[in-house]
């Protein structure tokens, strides 16, 4: 009888610790892309990054073709539609949501620009500040720009 009780109790447990460990593998660390908020808010922070992008003067050299062309009845150019669409997609992807990138591999992209260290750095500033006016929190703003960041030597000097 003894023998029976113990083993009803070591099973209970068993069961216990089995259900806690579910629940700690149930409440794994949100994605970098949840923690920014989503679609929606990385939309809203390539609108405004596009935006500083367009008034930075470094950026001016290789924007400007971009930005000068217009698309119908004055709207954004489709170019600029494909670029805006093709970086929610990109920082999607690459901080763990469902997006999937299909625009060009980072060297094609940038072959023939020449862009140098200091124009990248610039262009991650505008980064850097899209993200701080959206406030969002030093560790998500860190860990994109680092992801970002790690792009440096397929875009700089091709
Ligand atoms: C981490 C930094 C960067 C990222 C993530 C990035 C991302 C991209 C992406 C996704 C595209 C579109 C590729 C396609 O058409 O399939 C693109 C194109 C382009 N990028 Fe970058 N880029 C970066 C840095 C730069 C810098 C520093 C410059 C200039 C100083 C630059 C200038 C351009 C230009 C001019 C285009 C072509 C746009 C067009 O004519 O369609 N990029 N980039």
């Amino acid at each position: 009888m003894k023998l029976v009780k113990i083993s009803m109790l070591a099973l209970v447990l068993g069961m216990m610790m089995t259900s806690c460990k579910e629940e700690e593998e149930m409440v794994a660390t949100p994605t970098l892309y949840e923690r920014l908020g989503g679609v929606n808010a990385i939309s809203a922070v390539v609108d405004e990054f596009i935006g500083r992008v367009a008034a930075n003067p470094d950026m001016k050299r290789t924007f400007q073709p971009l930005l000068t062309e217009v698309g119908e009845k004055g709207a954004a150019s489709p170019k600029l539609i494909a670029l805006r669409q093709n970086l929610i997609d990109q920082i999607g992807e690459a901080s763990g949501g469902p997006q999937k990138y299909m625009g060009k591999d980072m060297v094609t992209a940038h072959k023939g620009m020449n862009i140098t260290e200091v124009e990248f750095n610039s262009l991650a500033g505008n980064l850097s500040g899209a993200l701080d006016k959206f406030s969002v929190p030093a560790t998500e703003k860190n860990e994109l720009l680092t992801v970002i960041g790690s792009l440096k030597p397929s875009i700089v000097g091709k």
